[in-house]
């Protein structure tokens, strides 16, 4: 089939590869000159295992432009998949959605097309994206309809996470745009295509299950999940300050209760919590919406302050410890939100930074990725830069381990305790063996 994606953020380029390396013909959009002009080139702008290679695979099929005119009207599938950034109050800047679907509106070729909205937007957003691109066109003909496809990737394994879904969920009014985006996921429904080498199809997966709805269930469908996991995850954090205070581990219970199926295993990592780009995002956007109907959300609002709250936690744990801050220097390991992204929207790292900077500490940092993405977009922050994990030690009274890169794993921390300035660590992702790092002469402490 043939199909246009407009945004080529982590959502759109994800999809337009998924969708050309099963075959389709697709061309992705993006206002963004420099952007197209580096995917042109065979480059990627973001950061994701396996994304070259992908898009190498499926170069035949795939098209980058700035023009509206050159991907639209022969498209038969139109995604939308621009950014819905949080504005100052915490509500999502629709002006990319407004802007993208006007311009559809006036690019619309004569046949039917469906236009799906893979970005998160607030619920009604459907109805609205409808609107627009009827005005759009004004008396010109067209046939069209509109579709929410709501994404569930996650970053750091977005390609696996589109390709081995664990459902596909399809919302619209017009069961003609379901047949057509049913052909359109065909391959990954029934698992047809050839799993690309470097990411094996996991074992004993058949099919992914279809779940088709009305525009305003699937909507919600996108908010609900992405509150569920974040409160499964506010909930361990808050069962562990009850498990510090009564000497229980926490890890422990998280396994003891993950194996009832029911409650199952995964989003039950405690430590720091969540950031990123959805979560937070998603959990304000649910608040907003149910206060705009007189709703209060409160199991969705404590999740919220659970997770900031672990943040402040960590310099709670450092004041503690050190007892003055002020003159004395912090290492953070990681500043990406989770291993494998350079992402840094939400990271906890920064409000942690933030709060021993307020504070009258030094920060030291190190990242193996996100270094050099911070010094561009948190130009603000007065951080040392370091070279590595030693270094950071070298510099610290304290360390504090922020994200569990796999590589923090391996480090000789026998070494690091002989160079440390204060070889106190806190381990704000309970990601490392303690037992193992105490004998190594640290003092270990888990968030
Ligand atoms: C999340 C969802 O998992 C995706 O399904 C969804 O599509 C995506 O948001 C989105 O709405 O676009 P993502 O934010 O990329 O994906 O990352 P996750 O892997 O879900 O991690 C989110 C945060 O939760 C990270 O900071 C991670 O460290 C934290 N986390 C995760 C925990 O603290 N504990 C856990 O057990 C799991």
């Amino acid at each position: 089939m043939r199909i246009a994606i407009i945004g080529t953020g982590y959502v759109g380029l994800t999809t337009g590869a998924c969708l050309a390396a099963i075959g389709h013909e697709v061309t992705c959009l993006d206002s963004d000159q420099s952007k197209v002009e580096t995917l042109r080139a065979g480059r990627v702008p973001i950061f994701e295992p396996h994304i070259e290679e992908i898009l190498e695979e499926a170069h035949d099929r795939l098209q980058f432009t700035t023009l509206y005119e050159e991907a639209i009207p022969r498209a038969q599938v139109v995604f939308i998949a621009v950014g819905t950034p949080p504005l100052p109050d915490g509500s999502p800047d629709l002006q990319y959605l407004r802007a993208a679907a006007a311009a559809i509106g006036g690019n619309l070729g004569l046949e039917f097309t469906v236009v799906v909205n893979k970005s998160t937007v607030p619920i009604g957003s459907g109805n609205w994206v409808e609107s627009l691109i009827r005005e759009a066109r004004g008396k010109q003909p067209a046939e069209f309809a509109v579709a929410s496809n709501p994404e569930f990737l996650r970053e750091g394994s977005a390609l696996h996470d589109s390709l081995y879904a664990d459902r596909i969920v399809i919302g619209t009014d017009s069961p003609r745009a379901v047949d057509v985006l049913t052909n359109l996921y065909r391959p990954i429904l029934e698992q047809s295509f050839i799993a690309p080498t470097y990411l094996a199809r996991p074992e004993h997966l058949a099919a992914v299950p279809l779940v088709t709805t009305d525009l305003a269930s699937a909507e919600l469908i996108k908010y609900a999940a992405n509150s569920f996991l974040a409160l499964k995850i506010s909930f361990i954090n808050e069962i562990g300050r009850l498990a510090e205070r009564v000497g229980a581990d926490v890890a422990l219970v998280a396994k003891g209760i993950g194996l009832d199926s029911r409650i199952g295993t995964r989003f039950l990592q405690a430590g720091l919590g969540w950031g990123g780009s959805c979560f937070a995002k998603d959990t304000s956007a649910v608040v907003a919406t149910a206060a705009d109907y007189g709703l209060a959300m409160p199991i969705v609002s404590a999740a919220r302050l659970v997770n900031q709250q672990q943040r402040e936690r960590v310099v709670e744990k450092l004041l503690g410890e050190l007892k003055i801050l002020k003159g004395k220097t912090v290492g953070l390991l990681g500043l990406a939100f989770k291993p494998n992204t350079d992402d840094l929207r939400d990271a906890p790292s920064l409000d942690i930074a933030r709060g021993l900077l307020a504070r009258g500490a030094t920060v030291a940092v190190h990242d193996p990725v996100a270094m050099e993405r911070a010094r561009k977009e948190q130009p603000d922050l007065c951080v040392r830069y370091v070279e590595n994990a030693e270094q950071v030690a070298e510099a610290s009274d304290a360390v504090v381990l922020v994200t569990e890169w796999p590589q923090y794993q391996d480090i000789d921390w026998e070494a690091m305790a002989r160079t440390a300035r204060g070889a106190f660590l806190l381990d704000g992702r309970l990601f490392l063996d303690g037992a193992r790092v105490a004998k190594a002469g640290w003092k270990y402490t888990r968030l």
